[in-house]
């Protein structure tokens, strides 16, 4: 919750049209949902319409909109999925053996755990991206094709969150991104930048996570200032 006294102190927060609280809870509460997804519940395609929707709304590159969402709810296509992404299970154990603290060695264990239970999430969104990067692409390029779709996933995972779902942002089974083509039967200039299962939460009480103050991270007017 905001300290009062600063919403008191600064007119930005005092003068805001919104329910700052709120905004904040959601803000800084939507976290990468793995053990507390409801597996049974099932999750209606007007629901996940509706997240689109306000993920729409999200900044792209020229205002060109070119991503494209495949969203996948049938059986056979998720557990191919979780077969491919089960894979990388080896490698986040070692991860988890060798991570830099014990909160990171947590997600390791959590997203290994979790690898075995992809395929049988309710369902999978896959954001996508209409036409391929040239290989020898500028950083700029990079940047605004990648930029052009990320601000929109992430919009799409705080309008889950707000309806009582989760998500985490997965990379994983891009390790094997031409398999994933041939099973989602995918047109070969569409680039899979993603794959977020989705389901309901067991619960909603999600709490922000330690992270490094604003002043540590932060440079005003010259680098290390
Ligand atoms: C670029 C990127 C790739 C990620 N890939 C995976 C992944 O393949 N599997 C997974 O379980 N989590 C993945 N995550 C989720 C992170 O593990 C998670 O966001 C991080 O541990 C912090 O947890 P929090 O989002 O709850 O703060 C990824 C996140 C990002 C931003």
């Amino acid at each position: 919750m905001l300290d009062p006294l600063l919403k008191m102190e600064n007119p930005a927060l005092s003068d805001s049209a919104f329910d700052l609280d709120t905004v904040e809870r959601l803000l800084t509460t939507t976290r990468a949902v793995r053990r507390r997804l409801d597996y049974e519940r099932p999750v209606e395609r007007e629901v996940i319409l509706d997240c689109i929707r306000i993920s729409q709304q999200a900044p792209t590159g020229t205002n060109a909109q070119h991503w494209r969402w495949l969203v996948i709810d049938d059986p056979d296509k998720k557990a191919a999925l979780g077969e491919i992404y089960a894979r990388g299970i080896p490698l986040l154990d070692e991860m988890s053996k060798s991570a830099k603290d014990a909160q990171t060695a947590t997600v390791y264990n959590h997203a290994r755990d979790f690898a075995a239970r992809l395929g049988d999430v309710p369902i999978h969104v896959i954001p996508c991206l209409e036409g391929r990067l040239d290989e020898d692409a500028q950083q700029v390029h990079i940047t605004t094709y990648y930029g052009s779709v990320y601000q929109a996933v992430w919009s799409f995972q705080l309008a889950l969150r707000s309806r009582g779902l989760g998500s985490v942002f997965t990379t994983m089974h891009l390790a094997f991104e031409e398999e994933s083509r041939q099973i989602l039967d995918l047109p070969e200039n569409v680039v899979q930048t993603a794959l977020l299962p989705v389901a309901y939460t067991l619960g909603m009480d999600f709490k922000p996570t330690d992270r490094p103050p604003p002043e540590s991270i932060t440079h005003f007017n010259e680098w290390g200032a």
